[in-house]
């Protein structure tokens, strides 16, 4: 049986020095490659370069799940021959990498409404999540035709159907299990590249206690530097889930107490 998280609302994890998942928007492309007087998609051709060295990066420091954002539920809005040059370019990488990622050891997992996508593009997907299935050095998870808002309406209607008896008894570790992520502890750091300050209807559920790190940097540009300021940042942050500073530091001799939440409830 995978494991299943609980909500961190619930559950408070382990603080490591470095994040156990880390979570990115990836932004910047479109920018990146128009002040080089270059055509959009000319970005999200060098952003797959990005995709890759953070892949080696996180695998290098440890880090045991990243997702990333590749298009979002709003990204159809987008000139169809944009969007066709993503979905063209996400086909290609999924050829290219699969062979390379299960070589080393990484679990590739694609979230997202699927239903949208032509059947070659899902079936590469399941093809390449089975290959991968059983590698345990890195879960790369790719949010495709992702929204916040639909996984939390698709686990909430599974949920309803799985459990009429219980409708409006509902708690949050009922509904966790159910949302896409599910194999997956919290994000502890979300970064978001290009300089925007925003969610754009990522992870709603999964970022409730998350740390956030914005950079202007464009995804193009990000590199291991900068993402080892984005982890120094984390580092330096203080993690308390609705305690006090003094509660925490209590906690690093005895345990505080709990006040209904478990202190170390993380099931991992
Ligand atoms: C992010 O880069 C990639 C996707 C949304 C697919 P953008 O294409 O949004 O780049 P900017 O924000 O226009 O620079
Ligand atoms: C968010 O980027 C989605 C992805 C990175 C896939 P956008 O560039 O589409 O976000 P908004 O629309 O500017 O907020
Ligand atoms: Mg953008």
């Amino acid at each position: 049986m995978p494991r299943k998280f609980t909500s961190s609302t619930q559950a408070i994890p382990e603080v490591g020095a470095v994040p156990r998942h880390l979570a990115i928007i990836m932004d910047g492309n479109g920018r990146w490659a128009k002040k080089r007087f270059m055509p959009r998609v000319a970005g999200h051709k060098r952003g797959v370069e990005t995709v890759r060295s953070m892949v080696k990066a996180c695998i290098a420091r440890g880090i045991e799940y990243l997702t990333l954002f590749a298009f979002s539920s709003e990204n159809w809005r987008r000139p169809v021959e944009e969007v066709s040059f993503l979905l063209n370019l996400f086909v290609s990488a999924l050829q290219s990498e699969i062979g390379k990622l299960h070589a080393n050891s990484v679990r590739l997992k694609v979230v997202g409404d699927l239903s949208a996508f032509e059947p070659r593009l899902v079936a590469l997907i399941r093809e390449g999540e089975a290959l991968t299935a059983n590698n345990s050095r890195l879960t790369l998870t790719i949010a495709a035709n992702y929204g916040g808002r639909w996984d939390i309406l698709q686990a909430m209607n599974q949920l309803a159907l799985a459990h009429p008896e219980k409708v409006g008894a509902f708690g949050e570790a009922d509904l966790a299990p159910h949302l896409a992520m599910a194999y997956a502890p919290e994000p502890d750091l979300f970064i978001r590249t290009g300089g925007e300050q925003r969610i754009s209807n990522f992870l709603l559920w999964q970022l409730a206690y998350s740390e956030l790190y914005f950079t202007d940097t464009l995804w193009p540009d990000f590199d291991d530097a900068a993402l080892d300021a984005a982890v120094l940042s984390y580092r330096r942050r203080e993690r308390r889930f609705g305690r006090t500073s003094e509660q925490l530091t209590e906690n690093a001799v005895s345990p505080a107490p709990t006040l209904g939440l478990p202190a170390t409830g993380h099931d991992a």
